[in-house]
């Protein structure tokens, strides 16, 4: 037999919890001659047991009534649900400090933290160091900051030697330029193929081009028009690339500015056109439609083009694909609705040819395999594969789409 303070000793409990036990009839007490409670070996093995199920995470009233019948198994199933839940948001919580200490990847985290907060995400991003391109990149590109120097370097040495950095064409670029001629403009009744397109510089101003890369599409708009051309990248190496391929009388038109598409540092009503092919989504289409309106003439056009989605029901792989790569990937019908909320009248809209996408793909393509064998581990080349891998199983379901818009 025990006393009460003995029995409290043995199962660390005070003194006052294991009356209010007796209370509420989980223990039983005798009374002593001298008046002393005194209590069996039964009641301190019904208080083990008791600590066991309330390890379990029952209340003491469920554990009681489990102590007095047959367990409710669906209680306990409830409570199983509980505890796991619990478990798997603490392995959440493990698994942040332990890649943020660099020993596993972020990229999950860096993913759904983009999906929920992208303005904070950026913010944050760049308080652990990252300046705006390389958060930006990080973003888009690598999806890990533990990761990322090495991911950009292997990125930048897949890429090094290739012209196109997004799906595009001669073809459409003029196509898309010749519908920013007025429909009185004789020249456009006359110009009916790209062919004579090519025989006559139409067009002339100012034209802004963002994210203009190695100049793919800029050496196509100087030669065919005549735009004072300022080409607007922030990588300064993709600029250096684009002086280099341009002749001295092109040159003399185009002006290269190292600069961010969110911060534009240029006048208002400055350009009779901006054009982007394949850089808008960077900061986000609609945030571009948005902030580079100021910057065009009344009447002016803004040409983009932008991954949109040409199926209703793409299948599942294609659409997890990217919902992880591009998750603000819309129809070019939600994109056109987008633009003329955005104040943009809608001058033409066409999907790039199957050409624009082979002649970005196939010398990317052609880059993989030279480098697969001497890059085993390499994330970055893992990425590209696996785009090209999508490509492959494109099938209709996504298109690269031109959009001819007029400032309203
Ligand atoms: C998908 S590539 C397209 C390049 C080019 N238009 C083409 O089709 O080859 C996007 C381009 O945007 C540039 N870029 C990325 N972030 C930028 C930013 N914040 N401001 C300006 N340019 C940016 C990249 O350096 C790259 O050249």
């Amino acid at each position: 037999m025990y006393r009460i303070s003995e029995l409290a000793e043995k199962v660390g409990l005070s003194r006052s919890t294991l009356l209010y036990y007796e209370k509420v009839g989980l223990i039983s007490a005798k009374r002593q001659a001298n008046g002393y409670r005194s209590y069996s070996e039964q009641d301190l093995q019904r208080l083990k047991l008791l600590q066991q199920l309330q390890a379990g995470g029952l209340s003491l009233k469920e554990c009681q009534s489990c102590l007095e019948s047959r367990i409710d198994r669906g209680l306990l199933l409830q409570r199983l649900k509980v505890l796991d839940d619990e478990i798997a948001e603490k392995q959440q919580a493990r698994e942040l400090l332990s890649a943020m200490l660099g020993m596993s990847s972020m990229r999950d985290w860096h993913q759904t933290t983009e999906k929920q907060a992208p303005h904070a995400h950026l913010d944050w991003l760049m308080k652990q160091g990252f300046d705006e391109k390389q958060a930006l990149r990080l973003k888009w590109l690598s999806k890990d900051m533990n990761e990322h120097e090495l991911y950009m370097a292997d990125f930048e040495l897949i890429f090094d030697g290739l012209e196109r950095l997004g799906p595009g064409t001669e073809v459409d670029s003029l196509t898309a330029l010749k519908a920013t001629l007025p429909s009185t403009d004789p020249l456009k009744a006359v110009l009916s193929s790209t062919e004579s397109l090519k025989a006559e510089p139409f067009n002339s101003g100012e034209l802004l081009e963002i994210g203009c890369g190695k100049g793919v599409a800029t050496r196509v708009l100087a030669l065919h028009s005549e735009f004072t051309i300022t080409a607007l990248d922030n990588d300064k190496s993709n600029l250096n690339s684009l002086n280099k391929n341009l002749d001295k009388a092109l040159k003399q038109r185009v002006n290269t500015v190292c600069a961010s598409m969110t911060e534009l540092p240029f006048e208002r009503d400055q350009f009779d056109v901006i054009w982007c092919e394949g850089g808008a989504y960077i900061m986000g289409v609609e945030q571009a439609l948005k902030d580079w309106k100021p910057y065009i003439k009344a009447q002016g056009y803004l040409v983009l083009s932008d991954l949109v989605w040409s199926s209703d029901n793409p299948c599942d792989e294609l659409r997890a694909f990217w919902l992880q790569e591009y998750p603000d990937m819309v129809s070019a019908k939600q994109r056109i609705e987008q633009a003329k909320q955005a104040g943009y009248e809608l001058i033409d809209s066409f999907p790039l040819s199957e050409q624009a996408w082979s002649d970005y793909y196939a010398p990317l393509q052609g880059r993989v395999d030279e480098l697969e064998a001497m890059m085993p581990n390499s994330k970055a080349l893992a990425d590209v594969k696996m785009e090209l891998e999508i490509f492959h199983k494109r099938q209709g379901e996504f298109d690269y789409q031109m959009l001819v818009l007029k400032k309203m």
